[in-house]
Formats: C-alpha cells, sequence, structure tokens
C-alpha cells in the first residue's frame, strides 16, 4: 500500500491509499477521481494529464516517446511538471506524492 495525495480541477484534496503494481491512471480512476482515460492507458489520448512537482519528476522514468509528445502537444503543457499518468507506475518509491489533475484539452 502507498498513499497518492491528489489535487482536482476543482482544487480538491484527496488522500488515496492504494496498492501499489498499478498505473497512476488506473488509482486514480479506482476512486472516483475525473481522470477520461479515454485511450485505456495507452499513451494515445492525454485525457489523463497530471502534474507532478519538479522534485517527483526527478524521480520518475524520464519523459520520453509517446508520452513526451502527447504532453507537449498539450494547451496546458508544464515543462518539467507535466506527464501521462497512465504511463507512470504507482509503486512503493512513490509513497506520498503529489499529483494535480491538468485542465481538459
Ligand atoms: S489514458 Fe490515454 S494517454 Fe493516458
Amino acid at each position: 500500500m502507498a498513499v497518492l495525495n491528489v489535487i482536482d480541477r476543482d482544487g480538491n484534496e484527496a488522500v488515496i491509499e492504494s496498492d501499489t503494481g498499478y498505473s497512476i491512471m488506473d488509482v486514480l480512476q479506482a476512486n472516483g477521481q475525473d481522470v477520461a482515460a479515454i485511450c485505456g492507458g495507452v499513451a494515445s489520448c492525454a485525457t489523463c494529464h497530471v502534474y507532478v512537482s519538479p522534485e517527483v519528476m526527478a524521480t520518475l522514468p524520464p519523459l520520453e516517446g509517446d508520452e513526451q509528445v502527447l504532453v507537449e502537444e498539450s494547451e496546458y503543457y508544464k515543462e518539467g511538471q507535466s506527464r501521462l499518468s497512465c504511463q507512470i507506475q504507482f509503486t512503493e518509491a512513490l509513497d506520498g506524492i503529489q499529483v494535480i489533475l491538468a485542465p481538459e484539452d
């Protein structure tokens, strides 16, 4: 189990305690967060766009490939903070991180 802190698009904060081994997108959806994830997690829609802090970003695998293309195309792209939550595995190492749901494009 690990904790995922979430700030939704209205600024509401949620503390989610979840099993690990799922994508962050899966954890968000399973806990009622408004993440459309219309492609089902294959990095082709960007409706699971979230922001993480630069400190968290430094601990994640690098942004590259389809994920990089999609977030950089987003109107709401923030350099050094934007990620696709379907491409990040929620692991014990990420216990306690915060994600902020990006506005919908
Ligand atoms: S769910 Fe479609 S890109 Fe993440």
